[in-house]
C-alpha cells in the first residue's frame, strides 16, 4: 500500500514515551511505532464487536498465591459455552500455566479475558484472538 505522510504535534512527554516505546521494541523508527499502535488500536475495537473470533486466553499465576485457581475455575464456569477447552501446567513448584481455548463472540470473548487476567495474583495474561469464521 502506498505510504502517506502527515506532521505530528505531540507534547514532549509523550514524544519521550513514544521514543522509549520504539527502544523497547527494537522498532526501527518512530513511524512504526504509531503504526504498531494504532494497528493494535484497531484490532482491539474489532474485538469489542459481535463477530464470531476464535482464539486462547492465557494466564500464568503462582497458584500460592489468593485464590487465583478457584477463582478462575467460578469464572470459567460462567462463560463454559464459550471456552472449548482449558489446560492446565504446573510449571514448577509454584507456578500455573493456564491456556483456555474459546470460541465465540469477542465481546463476550473480551469479557471472559478480562475477567480472568483481573483476577488478583495473575502474574501475567494475554489474550489472542483470530476470526473464525
Ligand atoms: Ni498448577
Amino acid at each position: 500500500m502506498p505510504l502517506a505522510r502527515f506532521g505530528v504535534s505531540l507534547e514532549k512527554d509523550l514524544l519521550e514515551a513514544l521514543d522509549e516505546f520504539v527502544i523497547e521494541n527494537n522498532m526501527p523508527n518512530r513511524s512504526q511505532a504509531i503504526r504498531h499502535l494504532v494497528e493494535k488500536n484497531l484490532v482491539e475495537k474489532k474485538w469489542n464487536c459481535n463477530q464470531i473470533v476464535a482464539g486462547a486466553v492465557v494466564i500464568l499465576y503462582d497458584h500460592h498465591k489468593g485464590d487465583v485457581t478457584t477463582k478462575s475455575n467460578d469464572i470459567q464456569h460462567e462463560y463454559f459455552d464459550v471456552i472449548l477447552s482449558t489446560m492446565h501446567f504446573h510449571l514448577s513448584h509454584d507456578s500455573c500455566l493456564e491456556i483456555v481455548a474459546v470460541k465465540g463472540q469477542a465481546n463476550r470473548l473480551t469479557e471472559l479475558s478480562d475477567k480472568l487476567i483481573g483476577i488478583k495474583g495473575i502474574i501475567h495474561g494475554k489474550l489472542v484472538m483470530s476470526r473464525a469464521e
